[in-house]
């Protein structure tokens, strides 16, 4: 009898410095995958941006031990060479050699080339359905400066921000200084425009910090931001769907830091997350209000977190980002939002993967040639 099960790839690692993040992500979804409906292929892609399947991957990638008992493996552009390919060794030479037909590809790769539409762009070519955004909506979640403007432009409120070149903080460092001090007063936050976790971001208390957080934020990107810093709560919110999304109950994160800082989030365990956020219902509707319309703008697909910045002081709220691909371990604030909401991790999962195949389908429809 033949193998009816769907081909899901389940793509994890990565090049970014949220390549553990993944593998973690990725352990808690294949422990829901029902295997006599799908039928999973794992493939790890190392810090390098190798491309690697064999037996034990996880736990391989896991452990950073026996990677070299691993084959190479490779997604063609091609749609005609649709799914993925083994690479073996062969005397002076190398054989290729379909390994499995790929139906869907659910990529649980955080930041730079797996949230940020690189890995979409490979599979839109591929015609491989996948979990999460398009190309589109993936770079604009990246990029911290383009994705403010597009809130900007759909009156959805963003803290006060001035993009930077990497040559301006080269070149004129004073008129960078200048320009920043006089967007707010202390503190102002300093940041690259598209990395993650944290990563290169600074609160600038005064000028030495300011300049040192600029230098910072100039190692990671060429392109970075200066914001208002606020006085803020952190409140997040789960979306999921492609054309008609819908919104959970909003969660908040109380960080360990004095900010939710890298070690904040992944290196002491004493950041809290508080389910549902200790809201009043008006600020709950209005955080699933705007993170729909966001969602929207950006033609999102599949999920996103959505994260606000509540001021303390003032009550205003701002949207401060959305991640197309968030953190997804059972205990990651997406999926337990969902779990929140009367939705389960092994059903979440489930629907990630409907929705792929939805908006596959729905890409179908679409014509790419002038037909009279
Ligand atoms: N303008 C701001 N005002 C106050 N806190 C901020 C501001 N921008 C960032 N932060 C703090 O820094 C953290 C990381 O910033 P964020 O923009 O979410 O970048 P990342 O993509 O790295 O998560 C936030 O969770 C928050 O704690
Ligand atoms: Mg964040």
């Amino acid at each position: 009898m033949t193998d009816q099960r769907l081909n899901v790839g389940i793509l994890f690692g990565g090049r970014s410095g949220e390549h553990e993040i993944s593998l973690l992500s990725a352990r808690s979804i294949l422990s829901v995958i029902n295997q006599k409906t799908f039928n999973v292929i794992q493939i790890g892609i190392t810090h390098d941006g190798s491309w690697l399947i064999g037996e034990d991957i996880l736990d391989k990638f896991s452990s950073n031990r026996d990677l070299d008992s691993l084959s190479a493996s490779i997604i063609f552009p091609d749609p005609d060479r649709q799914g993925l390919y083994e690479i073996q060794p062969a005397d002076k030479d190398e054989i290729i050699k379909l390994f499995s037909k790929l139906d869907v590809v659910f990529p649980i790769l955080h930041g730079t080339y797996g949230e940020d539409g690189t890995v979409q762009g490979l599979l839109e070519l591929a015609e491989i359905a996948y979990v999460g955004a398009g190309v589109l909506g993936s770079s604009v979640g990246m990029d911290k400066g383009v994705f403010r403007d597009v809130m900007r432009a759909n009156d959805i409120p963003q803290v006060e921000t001035i993009i930077f070149m990497r040559s301006d903080v080269e070149d004129s460092l004073n008129v960078v200084i200048e320009e920043a001090e006089r967007l707010a007063p202390y503190p102002l936050f300093t940041k690259p425009a598209n990395l993650g976790s944290s990563v290169g971001i600074t609160k600038c208390m005064n000028r030495s910090d300011l300049i040192e957080g600029l230098l910072e934020a100039a190692r990671y990107d060429r392109r970075l931001l200066v914001e208002k810093g606020i006085n803020a709560r952190e409140i997040e919110v789960s979306v999921l769907g492609n054309d008609d999304p819908i919104a959970s109950v909003p969660g908040e994160v109380v960080p360990s830091a004095d900010f939710y800082s890298y070690e904040a989030k992944y290196l002491d365990d004493s950041s809290e997350l508080l389910i549902p956020a200790p809201v009043p219902f008006e600020v709950s509707q209005q955080v699933r209000n705007l993170a729909v319309k966001a969602y929207r703008a950006i033609d999102c697909a599949g999920m996103a977190r959505v994260d606000f910045l509540l001021d303390k002081d003032s009550g205003e709220l701002y949207l401060n980002e959305m991640n197309t691909i968030p953190g997804f371990t059972k205990i990651s604030m997406y999926p337990k939002l969902w779990e929140a909401s009367g939705l389960s991790y092994e059903d979440l999962v489930k629907r990630l993967l409907e929705l792929a195949l939805e908006r596959r389908a729905e890409r179908d429809r679409t014509e790419w040639r002038y037909q009279r």
